[in-house]
């Protein structure tokens, strides 16, 4: 089987470049097939643009409502053929309707280990409670932000003087190699 990838990112999108850059060089049996950003000024577009991928902004001001905002992205990774959806950095929660129609099929990156640190600035969540071991998961997207199945974490280690900032480097390193984990052992299952 041939994963059939549609990303959704909103910034750097350093995690998409990435999972890009691998099915281009052949170290995973996959193909991004579009990636679509709801932010016009996201950097990880402008990256995209020396890498042939097709890519597409869809803005939530241009539609009536969430809704119709989210079945144009339904439509643009239908007919692109995608079979599963790569969350790598998107900032909007997905409603039900969506999460439905590609049920078991969307995967999502997050900067802690979950259960912990669910939702925004799990990195400075982390520093404040002042835990010693941070890291990353990827988990199927169900309803609940950041609950779903999880696939696979990866575990860094919080210096005495970590910052946010130091944290977020070390976290991304980790979150690279991680996806790309992920999705071979998602093929495997698939084989
Ligand atoms: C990552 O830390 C990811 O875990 C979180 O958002 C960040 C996106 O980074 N969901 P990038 O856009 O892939 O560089």
């Amino acid at each position: 089987m041939v994963l059939n990838l549609g990303i959704l990112i909103s910034q750097n999108g350093s995690n998409m470049i990435n999972i890009v850059k691998a099915c281009n060089e052949k170290k995973i049996n996959a193909d991004v097939k579009i990636v679509i950003s709801n932010n016009p000024n996201s950097k990880g577009l402008k990256k995209l643009r020396a890498l042939k991928t097709k890519s597409a902004t869809v803005l939530i001001k241009d539609f009536e409502n969430k809704k119709a905002y989210e079945n144009k992205i339904d439509e643009l990774f239908k007919q692109n053929n995608v079979n599963l959806i790569c969350l790598a950095g998107y900032m909007k929660i997905l409603e039900k309707d969506f999460l439905e129609k590609w049920s078991g099929k969307i995967i999502n990156i997050h900067p802690s280990l979950l259960p912990s640190f669910k939702g925004l600035e799990p990195q400075r969540q982390a520093i404040e409670k002042k835990v010693k071991f941070s890291g990353c998961t990827i988990h199927y997207v169900n309803e609940i932000v950041d609950d779903g199945e999880i696939i696979d974490q990866s575990i860094v280690r919080i210096s005495d003087d970590e910052t946010v900032d130091s944290l977020k480097k070390k976290i991304l390193i980790e979150e690279h190699k991680l996806y790309i984990t992920v999705l071979k052992k998602i093929l495997n299952v698939y084989k």
